[in-house]
């Protein structure tokens, strides 16, 4: 798969079958919980976050639960390291894959402020009663999402969608550190409305370099493509349909890790 985002070209290759979806619309057959909103038609939008006291302990407490969790994967950092450093200190692959499994599937008790918070917020800008908690498996769970620079821990271009328990939701992107035009997420403007059809996947997940993913990564797209990074700034929240085609968010920066919290709501 070939693309550029910021005049910046990106490549991967998958292996695994693949093949194209049938013309079907897998949005229409869901809950949108991007309808009542004035940004549907694109499938996200960027909002502040929190009133900015809020914020800043918001951004604090996940600031310190972070540097938790990154000692219990035993790693040596102190409590006032600089996040964005994190790759100094994780210079393998396998002390990045050790920190990762404490960083993912954190319970929702743990969220830097109380979830209902979140919840309310989220709630108001979709115009719909939300709850971070997927009927699906009844897991109430976020995840700190960490890229080191120029290494291949971003997965592939997809959906959420492809994966059976993300249908439904609604998802959030939420920037904490090295979050900026050269590795914020990439997502594809409108994609949420596109035939499966259109796109050429692997049929299970994706494996790149020898580096395997749940989901599945889009190989080939017909027709004209315009990714974006819409690169929400400190105290703002981007908001995404899990329909849009995103992800494979690269870090190109020279130097600094990417770090970001990731969270899905349903309706309530
Ligand atoms: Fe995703």
């Amino acid at each position: 798969m070939q693309y550029s985002v910021n005049n910046r070209a990106i490549h991967y290759e998958s292996a695994g079958e693949k093949g194209q979806g049938k013309a079907v619309v897998l949005l229409t057959q869901a809950i949108d919980l991007s309808a009542k909103t004035s940004w549907n038609k694109q499938g996200y939008t960027v909002e502040k976050l929190f009133a900015d006291d809020v914020y800043t302990a918001f951004h604090n407490a996940a600031h310190s639960l972070l540097i938790n969790c990154w000692q219990t994967s035993g790693l040596s950092i102190a409590h006032d390291f600089s996040l964005d450093r994190y790759h100094k200190i994780a210079s393998t692959t396998e002390k990045h894959l050790a920190a990762v499994e404490h960083t993912k599937l954190l319970s929702t008790t743990l969220f830097p402020i109380d979830i209902v918070r979140l919840e309310e917020r989220i709630s108001i800008l979709c115009n719909e009663a939300l709850i971070a908690r997927n009927p699906f498996d009844n897991q109430s769970v976020f995840h700190f999402r960490v890229i080191r620079p120029n290494q291949p821990d971003n997965n592939p271009l997809h959906r959420d969608v492809w994966l059976d328990d993300y249908k439904d939701c609604i998802n959030l992107y939420i920037p904490l550190a090295g979050s900026n035009e050269n590795s914020s997420l990439v997502i594809l403007p409108e994609s949420h409305y596109w035939p499966e059809s259109k796109i050429e996947r692997t049929l299970s997940g994706a494996e790149i370099h020898g580096v395997k993913f749940n989901v599945p990564a889009v190989t080939g797209i017909e027709g004209e493509i315009n990714f974006i990074r819409p690169n929400p700034k400190q105290n703002e929240v981007l908001i995404f349909s899990p329909y849009l085609i995103h992800g494979g968010s690269a870090n190109l920066n020279p130097d600094a890790t990417r770090i970001s919290i990731e969270i899905r709501l349903w309706k309530k």
